[in-house]
């Protein structure tokens, strides 16, 4: 395709958004916020997001914090614990801005150590949330120390997630940042109420970047990346149109001390190149007809939610687009995801006010 194509695409929706709280909140949000109608906003804060009241008191901060001008809406989600009471289940429902439920196996992840272990235990709130049409939205990551961890997303499956979809077949259920051949094939067979949401990165890296040629920890997320032919099964569902599969970022910012280290965090920030890297691999990929379908439409019709109104305009570049390495500064600084190489396509049209918020002091950690 030649520099200087334009492509018009609805403004697309983020389906999977780690914003965090404070500083980070003030750092990440604006490169979401600019471009993206509406984000599924994660609850894996600590404490975590467990109830209504926290959720509408987070998404408080969240509106606080956008440029006046940004139309940007938050989706809550709500954190499952073995705890969470039906009355929550039914105060979500009715609140229209709470998009699902977060099922995280209990140390499966950042901040999982309030999640579920067993599963029985919530039983009474899926049969709720079957009954309600709230969806059900999945780290599909087993967590037990015998799995193999590139193994881990199988294994769910098969141990937990099958079994829990033939007791709840009407529960609307997302495999979140599915990563694995075995996960794509999963999702296919099923029939309607399951789909699965596709990160930038799963679409664009396998553990060689990760691992191979000095290892880099800024690559590090759950569910880690897989092989090649993993990979190429997530490209092949996002570029296929299948109405099940839906953009969801799961940019996951972390300061850069806390991914350097040993033990270091898993989570990566592409806010700001996840729409041009998608873009840009669906035009190598020859797919630029189910782009608009999978960053969307698709994601919206699953929330049962109707597409945003407005649009966004994307031109290829001749030169490759400027992307910071990094933002931010010293102890608050987050490192950009560089989505696999040099990026040539840019947002020309639609931008929403965003960073420049960025240029208010940020607090002190
Ligand atoms: O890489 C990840 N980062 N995967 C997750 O599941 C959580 C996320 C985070 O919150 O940092
Ligand atoms: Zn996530």
């Amino acid at each position: 395709m030649q520099a200087g194509t334009e492509l018009r695409i609805t403004r697309p929706d983020d389906w999977h958004l780690h914003l965090r709280d404070g500083a980070m909140l003030r750092t990440a949000l604006p490169y979401a916020a600019e471009l993206f109608g509406r984000a599924v906003i994660m609850p894996n804060l600590r404490p975590p997001v467990r109830s209504v009241q926290e959720a509408a008191a987070y998404r408080r901060r969240i509106l606080d914090r956008l440029p006046p001008g940004n139309g940007f809406q938050p989706l809550m989600t709500l954190y499952l614990t073995e705890v969470t009471s039906l009355q929550e289940i039914r105060r979500a429902r009715q609140t229209g801005w709470l998009a699902a439920i977060k099922l995280y196996p209990q140390g499966a992840t950042t901040h999982s150590e309030q999640g579920v272990s067993r599963v029985k235990q919530i039983y009474p709130v899926l049969e709720a949330l079957q009954e309600l049409g709230l969806p059900l939205s999945v780290h599909g990551e087993i967590n037990d120390q015998d799995v193999d961890i590139f193994d881990r997303e199988a294994v769910f499956i098969e141990r937990v997630l099958e079994p829990l979809r033939r007791d709840f077949p009407d529960l609307k259920i997302v495999l979140e940042h599915v990563s694995s051949r075995t996960g794509v094939d999963y999702v296919r067979a099923a029939a309607a109420g399951l789909a699965a949401s596709i990160t930038p990165h799963h679409l664009l890296i396998n553990r060689n970047q990760l691992l191979a040629g000095g290892l880099n920890p800024h690559l590090y997320c759950l569910p880690v990346a897989k092989r090649e032919e993993d990979r190429q099964a997530v490209l092949r569902a996002a570029v296929s149109g299948d109405p099940r599969f839906f953009f969801g970022s799961d940019s996951a910012p972390h300061w850069v001390v806390n991914k350097e280290k040993s033990g270091g965090s898993a989570g990566i920030f592409n806010s700001p190149t996840a729409l041009p890297a998608v873009v840009q691999l669906f035009e190598e990929s020859g797919a630029l007809d189910s782009l608009e379908a999978f960053c969307s439409l698709n994601g919206a019709r699953f929330y049962g939610l109707p597409p945003n109104q407005d649009s966004l305009i994307l031109r290829k570049t001749a030169e490759p687009v400027r992307v910071p390495d990094s933002i931010g500064e010293g102890e608050t600084r987050v490192k950009v995801f560089q989505a696999g190489g040099p990026l040539f396509w840019q947002v020309v049209q639609g931008l929403r006010p965003g960073r420049e918020v960025l240029d208010r002091p940020v607090p002190a950690l």
